[in-house]
């Protein structure tokens, strides 16, 4: 259903435990890209829509996702910070292509295939950190970031035809599982 063609490495759990405060700030400043990565398609793409009203609802709930993740990182004694992101991103952007509709299309299914990675990554963050209360909070953000995943892959389809939209999100999945097992030394979400 998250059209995912690796799973995380057993190495990045170990990681995250070691470095639990740097990949936690690091998830707040992923929920305020997710929230920015809406706005930006609302603004691009402002003829459709269907398209503004469900990205909306997206903006709306990544900030509240990310007023969350501050909240707890304060709870704990630890400081939001200025981090530098993992490579992860900027290497799957790159794919993008640069005319329309392709661009659109390409815009949206990488959305999706983000919210999918952060969706499995919580799972695996729920399933397996030591720190249970942490463990509870990230399976309460699990469901919604599943739901993020298909919005932005129904949205593709209103640039391009079911075939092409699938054969895409095929061919950007398969390139997303290089990415996240190539990895990156940075503890991260996305490493
Ligand atoms: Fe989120
Ligand atoms: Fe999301």
């Amino acid at each position: 259903m998250l059209n995912l063609r690796a799973t995380t490495r057993p190495e990045w759990i170990t990681m995250v435990i070691e470095h639990l405060d740097e990949v936690v700030i690091d998830h707040a400043h992923c929920e305020k890209k997710a929230a920015g990565t809406a706005m930006n398609l609302i603004f691009a793409y402002v003829v459709q829509s269907e398209f503004v009203r469900q990205l909306s609802d997206i903006v709306v709930e990544e900030l509240e996702h990310f007023r969350q993740v501050l909240d707890l990182i304060e709870a704990r004694g630890w400081k939001f910070r200025g981090l530098a992101p993992s490579n992860y991103g900027r290497q799957l952007h790159a794919l993008v292509r640069t005319h329309e509709p392709a661009r659109a299309i390409d815009r949206c299914l990488i959305a999706a295939l983000i919210e999918a990675r952060s969706c499995e990554r919580f799972a695996l963050l729920r399933d397996q950190l030591p720190d249970r209360s942490l463990a509870e909070f990230y399976g309460s953000l699990f469901e919604s970031e599943a739901r993020h995943h298909a919005t932005y892959v129904r949205m593709a389809r209103l640039f391009g035809s079911e075939e092409e939209v699938f054969s895409r999100l095929e061919e950007l999945s398969w390139a997303e599982a290089e990415i996240i097992t190539r990895g990156d030394t940075l503890p991260r979400i996305h490493s």
